[in-house]
């Protein structure tokens, strides 16, 4: 009896992580309006999470829908497509088995790795070693709390100087299950200590320049990804009024503020929040970027997938009045990229490459006067999205600092 009971105890102790068993993701390709209609009713009466575009209300005629399926809705998902004519594919046929097949790297789990996904507390005891050990590239700072409490690491990366630098800000992880953009920003860091002095480029950037990284931005949705949800995306606040909890930082920031492509109900995967800036983490990041805006020429924002290099505008179509340097940089850096493994890249301005999507924190960048302002999709185009294996983690690092160094030079050359 009371072994029963302690079995017990531990089932439902366990069963707190969300499990997939028998989950898939479909690509859907919607060609008629009745289908763009079809796809919005079916997210309607069920729950579908979607992966690309970012919720139902974005999606249009003629993109590739990608949708993860619980397993309890595949029958009469099939039905639906079947019936109303929707193309569609399976991308992710065994769910769970991509979820456990993330970690392939053979790195050990419990100790923190360049080509692993580290956890939370792994990154933040990273962060102490690294800039100890390098006390005369690397000093780390505290931007605030999160809405759990826990302190915004941010690195400062760069040769220590008597007068403030002109310097590049960097952040990852917005989103939380886009786990390929936190190991970026760990790798940059260690980039850039391990070539400075060797690499020429490298060298001459952190001498005249100062790199800000913030390894991860929305911490405590990160943490939930690896204790409970691998698929949350938004920060973990409450939201007055509502069961459902978080809102998406990406759309929080101030410019446009929920006009378009974004939701004002708080179960949304776009939820723009109540107000701008109503996340303590979007407000911490537009405080320290509004505090240093003299020194502050570029701003990057590392996402996952699609691999696409974006730049202002998402909340318009109209251009942004640096359009054509923007666009021939992000041309460059995108060659640059691709130039090692060949992986394709597509670039523009996110409202027209993409779909349109205001709060986001590139324009709002862009409008306060940091002229180099760009979103990262980075790998891969959905083949398995956010559950990129910890194998793809080297190449995909390697090819994105070609791109970054690549923006960098030219902000550098230009200052
Ligand atoms: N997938 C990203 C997002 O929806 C793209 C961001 C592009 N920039 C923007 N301001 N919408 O958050
Ligand atoms: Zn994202």
């Amino acid at each position: 009896m009371k072994l029963l009971l302690f079995f017990g105890f531990v089932a439902v102790a366990v069963a707190e992580v969300t499990r997939f068993e028998g989950d898939k993701v479909f690509r859907l390709k919607p060609t008629l309006d009745a289908h763009v209609t079809l796809i919005k009713d079916l997210a309607k009466s069920i729950e579908l999470d979607f992966w690309s575009p970012d919720s139902e209300d974005l999606v249009t005629i003629d993109i590739s829908v990608d949708i993860h399926v619980p397993a309890r809705y595949l029958d009469m998902v099939y039905i639906t497509l079947e019936q109303g004519g929707v193309a569609h594919e399976i991308l992710i046929d065994d769910f769970q088995s991509a979820v456990d097949g993330q970690a392939d790297s053979g790195a050990s789990p419990r100790a923190h790795s360049y080509t692993k996904y580290n956890t939370w507390s792994e990154i933040e005891a990273w962060a102490d070693t690294i800039s100890s050990s390098n006390p005369s590239l690397l000093s780390k700072q505290i931007i605030g709390n999160t809405y759990e409490g826990r302190s915004m690491v941010l690195l400062k990366v760069g040769k220590s100087s008597a007068s403030p630098k002109p310097a590049i800000f960097i952040d990852c992880g917005i989103h939380a299950r886009e786990w390929i953009s936190p190991a970026f920003c760990q790798w940059f860091v260690n980039e850039a200590v391990t070539t400075y002095g060797s690499d020429s480029a490298m060298t001459s950037l952190l001498n005249d320049m100062d790199v800000y990284v913030l390894p991860v931005f929305n911490i405590d949705g990160y943490v939930f990804t690896h204790t409970n949800d691998r698929m949350w995306r938004k920060t973990r606040s409450r939201n007055s009024g509502s069961s459902c909890m978080g809102t998406d930082p990406n759309r929080n920031f101030d410019a446009g503020w929920c006009t378009i492509g974004a939701s004002s109900n708080p179960c949304s995967e776009t939820f723009c929040g109540s107000t701008p800036e109503s996340e303590i983490e979007s407000k911490n990041v537009a405080n320290f970027i509004r505090n240093n805006k003299s020194t502050i020429k570029a701003y990057l924002t590392i996402h996952s997938y699609s691999q696409l290099l974006l730049f202002p505008y998402s909340y318009t179509y109209g251009l942004a009045a640096d359009h054509s340097e923007l666009l021939k940089v992000a041309e460059g850096a995108s060659a640059a990229l691709t130039s090692l493994y060949g992986t394709r890249y597509t670039s523009g301005p996110g409202a027209a490459t993409i779909y349109p999507a205001a709060g986001g924190s590139d324009d709002w960048a862009y409008d306060l006067g940091v002229k180099y302002s760009y979103t990262f999709e980075l790998r891969d185009t959905g083949y398995y999205g956010f559950l990129l294996p910890e194998s793809q983690i080297k190449p995909t690092c390697e090819e994105t600092m070609l791109a970054v160094k690549y923006i960098a030079a030219h902000v550098q050359k230009n200052l």
